[in-house]
């Protein structure tokens, strides 16, 4: 298999970053002075203010895999990161997780107040949707990858998943089985990731096989992702997280820290590492470049905020 050294893919992420945040800019430009400046500007200070935008990047890279221009990838890889951000916007909510503090500044709420927070995360919902609305008339596999994305965010999705995180909120964390619990965080935060690694194969009408071999992946690199997370809450600070640390169990929250421990946790990343690893030579077997996806396969099991 083909390797990429940490420091290299690392330096290209960072680079990759850049350009893409210069592209989600000029998609949500400052509004005009009226009507809509405050809500505007509170879409834009979720949108754009900070992120790692993990799934987005993802999603350019795995159209660049399956030889997308960039213009066919962009629409999804941008609504992709809106959606995400109008997770974590309602994520931050008192009603939520009541976090003060996301991406190294004062959560949406905190700046602009519950109403209009809730309205900026709606609006970018939306305007994700309107993205990926535009694109269904271009082709049976764009209308497909479209729909795959919209459904990943919704009830069977993101959304799904958020509900039954508050649900967990409070339980003993003994009556929680390793199922449920991987149940629950391949919703939360895997479908997202799921439509980064699937969406651009279904735009360019990949072979069955791959997406599915793409759609194991995803999931268990939504599973890392999470746990990463969850150990992060514990071990990592605020300032490096650029949200609030130690909440989790402060907020007897249900997570794989919470309920099985760090090693047990250190143990589930190596073994979905390890399957994932599989997964890749067997993509490779079918003629795929999966060098970057080697790398972030790496990096999503280590990464430090
Ligand atoms: C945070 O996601 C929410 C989870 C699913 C754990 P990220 O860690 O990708 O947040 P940003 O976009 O980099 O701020
Ligand atoms: C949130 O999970 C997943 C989302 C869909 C936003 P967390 O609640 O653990 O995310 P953080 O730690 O606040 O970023
Ligand atoms: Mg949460
Ligand atoms: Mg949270
Ligand atoms: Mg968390």
């Amino acid at each position: 298999m083909s390797r990429m050294s940490e420091k290299t893919f690392a330096e290209a992420l960072e680079k990759d970053r850049a350009g893409f945040n210069a592209k989600l800019e000029s998609l949500l430009p400052m509004a005009e002075d009226g009507p809509f400046t405050t809500l505007r500007g509170a879409m834009r200070y979720a949108l754009l203010g900070g992120g790692k935008r993990v799934r987005g990047l993802i999603l350019l890279q795995v159209g660049k895999i399956f030889e997308l221009s960039e213009s066919e990838s962009l629409p999804y890889a941008a609504a992709l990161e809106m959606i995400h951000a109008s997770s974590l916007v309602h994520d931050d909510l008192p009603a939520l997780d009541n976090d003060d503090f996301r991406r190294g500044q004062a959560s949406c709420h905190k700046a602009f107040g519950e109403g209009q927070a809730i309205l900026a995360g709606d609006a970018l919902l939306n305007m994700a949707m309107e993205l990926l609305i535009a694109e269904c008339h271009k082709s049976e596999q764009a209308s497909a990858a479209s729909a795959y994305m919209a459904g990943a965010a919704g009830q069977k999705g993101m959304l799904g998943g958020q509900s039954l995180d508050l649900l967990a909120v409070g339980k003993e964390p003994e009556s929680f089985s390793l199922e449920e619990l991987t149940d629950l965080q391949k919703l939360k935060t895997g479908k997202l990731l799921q439509a980064a690694y699937v969406c651009p194969a279904l735009r360019a009408g990949a072979d069955k096989n791959i997406v599915h071999d793409l759609q194991d992946l995803a999931e268990n690199s939504g599973l890392c992702f999470q746990i990463r997370d969850d150990l992060l809450d514990e071990e990592a600070g605020t300032a490096e997280l650029g949200k609030t640390a130690g909440k989790d169990r402060r907020d007897s929250k249900i997570t794989f820290v919470t309920v099985f421990g760090r090693k047990a946790a250190e143990q589930r990343l190596a073994e979905l590492e390890e399957t994932n690893v599989k997964i890749l030579a067997s993509l490779e077997g079918k003629g795929l470049h999966i060098d970057w996806l080697y790398g972030m396969q790496r990096w999503l099991s280590s990464r430090r905020n």
